[in-house]
């Protein structure tokens, strides 16, 4: 059994949910109803816990489920390994046997955090408590600071010398290399002299999501200095492109808003936190990294950008749609690059909203001037597909008949990105409207695209037998339906785009983590997708590279049974089209039960303030959309029904 299994067998989802008690989990039948933890509403009680298969569903706003460990990682807003690690502990399971080289490796981080913290106290002494600090607090008091903001984001003060941080820390006992691995001092390239990397800076600490020490953002005070951020060296400890600036302040907000906002600049998220918009995060200047994305969907999928006015402004001209601002420091890198990011969004179900901020302001400005400005930014934040077709079309000659097809082949793309067939819709006659042509000709422009796949009838062939595994829990069906997809896709990772293109063709839902609902079948999936969209290396060498070792036994146990090597590749597509098919079908009539369950446990629920018309309305809608979900994969299974 695999520790994941065993810790599944160990603690009850039931217990779990039971701790937090705002839910009010009631015991109906077999299974216990309550309020859903992740989101406001304390009318419809959706919330459903399954003790059989240990697993969770909120059937209202959220739409959202999954085991003890998703239901942790939603808690904490943290990852898999996490979560882990957390149960683990909880069940009294031993993960893997720290070795003496993992154990001194854990105790040198632990160790460089603990400088990190110390270097915490010491910067914000010299900017508090020393005469030398004097013009840094006086700058960020005229930038609109209040000294409880200072303190509760650590703000200091690096002193001018070149060894002040050096001295202090040597005498506490600490190694120049420590201090060098802690990126708090610099070597020439000649490697003859070191010294303080940050001097007459103000100093901003980066912690973690769990608020642990990771690094620097060091501001200049001298206008004339340069670069205008120094930030830490990429370390262990820091690695920009994993870290969001204000997470650890902003996470429990984010989950509980249903939102987070992403603004550019260090200030810029300190300033909107303490006017109590503490949903806020920074990049750090860079472009949104799939990782950090990933982070904030732990949290919420509605994300607004908050683009500086530049940014924003930016006309979309020769390089077609890169919305990108340079700078000396930065070199080339895209930042918020619209394009990525509405790839991103169809890949990571988000709902990414672009605001507009007045001319030459940055958002710190606007909430100083007016947070009621600031809020009503926010609410006008349009879908970033819109944000897109608005910038390329400002400014343009939309009569001109070349201008609109150049137009128009940008942003179809874009749109037959989107998951959802509605919003495709929609997109497609707003801009049908906006160049002034009719939808018919947008639909030519896209059946002349280069849709794979799409001239190969989906062939009749029976499926490949599909072999049960010998691990233990595994006879659940659902799970053998998972676990046969993810063995399919990852012995020929080339069907995964032809199966996205099948399944786009006959309008249904792309692939995505919500197919799956174990935990560990939802990572590998993601890992899977990373490795499939990166071009530096193969599939199989990217999985090598990256795979956490909290997924390895799982991955093994999928990799195990008969050889596929010899199934042509057709059968491999048929079979598993017809196992994503199968694999939804299960889903939805477990959830079309459920509705059920939840419309009759509603007499229960009296003596609480259920709201019960409205709790109906809900559960009908879904019961619609469900049932004809069902139909429409019921019909897509039938010719094989047919032929058995
Ligand atoms: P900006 O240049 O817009 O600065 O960079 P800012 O945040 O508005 O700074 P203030 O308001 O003048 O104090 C936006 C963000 O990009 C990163 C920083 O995180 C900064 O907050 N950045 C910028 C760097 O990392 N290095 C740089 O040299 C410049
Ligand atoms: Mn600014």
């Amino acid at each position: 059994m695999t520790a994941v299994d065993e810790i599944k067998t160990r603690l009850h989802i039931e217990d779990l949910v039971n701790e937090i008690p705002s839910v009010k989990l009631r015991k109906s039948g077999k299974n216990y109803t309550g309020f859903c933890p992740f989101h406001e509403n304390k009318r419809t009680p959706a919330f459903v816990v399954f003790p059989d298969s240990g697993t969770w569903r909120c059937f209202g706003q959220c739409n959202e489920g999954g085991d003890i460990f998703k239901f942790v990682m939603k808690r904490d807003g943290c990852d898999f390994s996490q979560a882990l690690k957390t149960l683990a502990a909880k069940a009294g399971v031993d993960l893997e046997p720290l070795t003496p080289q993992r154990k001194e490796e854990d105790e040198h981080q632990n160790r460089l955090r603990q400088l990190l913290e110390e270097s915490v106290l010491f910067y914000q002494h010299f900017l508090t408590k020393n005469e030398i600090g004097k013009p840094a607090l006086d700058y960020l008091v005229k930038r609109g600071l209040t000294m409880e903001t200072l303190a509760s984001f650590g703000l200091g003060y690096a002193p001018e010398g070149w060894d002040t941080l050096m001295t202090h820390f040597t005498g506490r006992g600490y190694t120049v290399d420590e201090l060098k691995e802690a990126g708090l001092v610099s070597e020439n390239p000649e490697k003859e002299h070191i010294y303080d990397r940050f001097r007459n800076r103000i100093m901003i600490p980066i912690r973690d999501a769990q608020g642990r020490m990771a690094g620097f953002g060091a501001r200049i005070l001298n206008p004339n200095d340069n670069p205008k951020f120094l930030n830490s060296p990429q370390t262990t400890l820091f690695d920009k492109g994993r870290l969001l600036f204000g997470m650890d302040h902003a996470r429990k907000s984010i989950r509980e808003k249903d939102q987070v906002v992403i603004v550019e600049g260090y200030l810029d998220v300190i300033i909107l936190h303490q006017a109590g918009f503490t949903n806020t995060v920074s990049p750090m200047g860079t472009a949104l990294t799939e990782d950090q994305l990933r982070q904030l969907q732990r949290l919420t999928r509605k994300m607004i950008l908050a683009l500086d006015a530049d940014a924003a402004g930016a006309k979309a001209t020769m390089r077609g749609l890169e919305i990108a601002r340079q700078s000396l420091d930065r070199g080339d890198e895209m930042i918020f690059d619209a394009r990525g990011l509405l790839h991103e969004e169809s890949r990571l179900r988000a709902d990414l909203r672009v605001t507009a901020i007045p001319e030459g302001m940055d958002p710190d400005e606007v909430v100083l001037r007016n947070p009621a400005e600031w809020e009503s930014i926010l609410k006008e934040a349009r879908p970033i597909v819109q944000h897109v077709m608005d910038t390329l079309t400002s400014g343009r000659d939309l009569d001109d008949p070349k201008v609109k097809d150049e137009i128009a082949r940008q942003i179809i793309p874009l749109i037959e990105d989107l998951a959802s067939p509605i919003e495709r819709d929609t997109y497609r006659s707003r801009l049908a409207v906006k160049l002034h042509i009719n939808e018919e000709s947008l639909m030519q422009l896209q059946s002349g695209g280069q849709i794979k796949g799409r001239q190969s009838p989906r062939r009749q062939t029976k499926p490949v037998r599909r072999e049960p595994e010998g691990t233990a829990g595994w006879k659940d069906p659902l799970r053998l339906l998972e676990n046969h997809c993810l063995r399919l896709l990852l012995f020929k990772p080339d069907l995964f785009s032809v199966v996205e293109d099948e399944l786009k063709q006959r309008n249904f839902p792309l692939l995505s983590v919500d197919d799956f609902q174990s935990t560990e079948a939802q990572e590998a999936f993601l890992l899977l997708v990373d490795a499939v969209q990166q071009l530096e290396t193969s599939v199989h060498d990217y999985l090598l590279d990256h795979q956490p070792e909290s997924l390895n036994e799982f991955m093994q146990a999928v990799n195990a049974g008969i050889s596929l090597e010899n199934t042509p590749d057709d059968r491999i597509f048929d079979d598993l089209y017809d196992t994503i098919t199968r694999l939804r079908l299960m889903q939805i009539r477990e959830a079309i039960d459920t509705i059920r369950f939840l419309v009759t446990d509603l007499s229960q629920w009296k003596e609480q303030q259920v709201d019960e018309r409205e709790s109906l309305r809900e559960y009908n809608k879904k019961m619609t959309d469900l049932t004809g979900e069902r139909f429409r994969l019921e019909k897509a299974l039938q010719p094989e029904i047919n032929f058995q």
